[in-house]
């Protein structure tokens, strides 16, 4: 049984309240912000019973409202990276701010990230929605956009929704960044991590995939059994894992299947991920260096978390090859990831 309540947590001047929502389960207590449908904590107990926040995050909405890093929110409407901002759909050609090198990344100067969500409780959790308008961040169509947060027992499950006016890209993720030791913790090199993926996006110097999809076999990013992370950064390129791993094969049917298993050995925390979407961002945190302060005073390093990003493959909106990401008028987006807290 999981009980849900909320609060007002702040309030952003001329924009309105922020409510904190908590869904508490018997094993895990998920808190949930409606500004940029963050997940501000997860509570999860360790093999010995002992409870600790494993997402990072800040203590204030000060820290939220300056972020740069998408700390625990939702992002779109593109999450990852479009090529310079530019896309051509249905014969017609969109530029979008470039905010990444010369590219645009996870919805632009003012995405999902930075919004309000309107929340209604829901059985076991919250749904929270927001209505992205017609040339919104230079895309296409009004979007009617919900995410649900639902917490049963150990699993939390996040089920995104869209439907649009125009066609137009869409690819909603969460960035949540773990580290199971408990948030505020120096790294995450003693954490084991396995990735359910037969292949990989090798991407060019501005992290744009370069089109082919490359068998992990044989390269440091064969995952597919579990592997020490701070031993297997010593075999990717610099700065650390930020690459998508391919879950299913563009075209194929909308299942559910297991992405990934991360597992802290010293505490006994395993996370396991399964989604619908065709792939998953792994993220090392590379770009984390320390700058921000986060909860209880913690400097965020450098490969000090990770992100299990499950999303379509970036760029999809200019590679053919790559599973479809256009909403169509009249259709229905919808896509599920799962994220289950045990210990062994
Ligand atoms: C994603 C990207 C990273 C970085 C982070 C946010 O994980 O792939 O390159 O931009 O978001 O800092």
């Amino acid at each position: 049984m999981t009980q849900v309540s909320h609060r007002q947590w702040g309030e952003v001047s001329g924009r309105g309240a922020v409510d904190l929502w908590v869904l508490q389960s018997p094993q895990v207590r998920v808190e949930v912000l409606t500004l940029g449908a963050i997940i501000r904590s997860v509570y999860s107990r360790d093999k010995d019973g002992q409870i600790e926040d494993i997402v990072l995050g800040y203590d204030d909405l000060e820290g939220y409202l300056s972020d740069k890093r998408y700390l625990g929110a939702v992002v779109g409407r593109v999450a990852n990276r479009i090529a310079r901002g530019h896309f051509v759909v249905e014969g017609k050609e969109y530029q979008l701010d470039i905010n990444n090198g010369p590219n645009a990344l996870h919805g632009g100067l003012w995405g999902f990230n930075k919004a309000i969500w309107l929340a209604t409780a829901v059985e076991g959790g919250v749904q929270l929605s927001l209505t992205s308008p017609d040339g919104d961040q230079g895309y296409p169509g009004e979007v009617q956009v919900s995410v649900s947060y639902t917490l049963q027992e150990e699993t939390l499950t996040a089920e995104y929704q869209a439907r649009s006016t125009k066609t137009t890209p869409i690819n909603l993720t969460n960035h949540s960044y773990f580290n199971l030791a408990g948030q505020g913790s120096a790294d995450i090199y003693d954490h084991e991590v396995s990735i359910s993926a037969e292949s990989y996006l090798p991407v060019d110097d501005t992290s744009i995939p370069k089109g082919e999809t490359k068998g992990v076999e044989g390269t440091p990013f064969d995952l597919r059994k579990p592997v020490l992370i701070g031993r297997q950064l010593q075999e990717v390129p610099s700065p650390g894992f930020d690459h998508n791993f391919c879950l299913s094969s563009p075209g194929a049917a909308w299942t559910e299947r297991h992405a990934a298993r991360v597992c802290h050995p010293a505490s006994g925390r395993v996370l396991e991920v399964s989604t619908s979407q065709p792939g998953v961002q792994f993220y090392t945190a590379n770009f984390l260096d320390g700058s921000m302060t986060g909860k209880g005073g913690a400097r965020y390093q450098k490969h000090s978390s990770f992100c299990l990003e499950t999303q379509n493959w970036p760029d999809a909106v200019n590679q053919a090859s790559f599973p479809d990401c256009l909403l169509r008028p009249g259709e229905d987006y919808r896509h599920i990831t799962r994220f289950t807290f045990t210990t062994v």
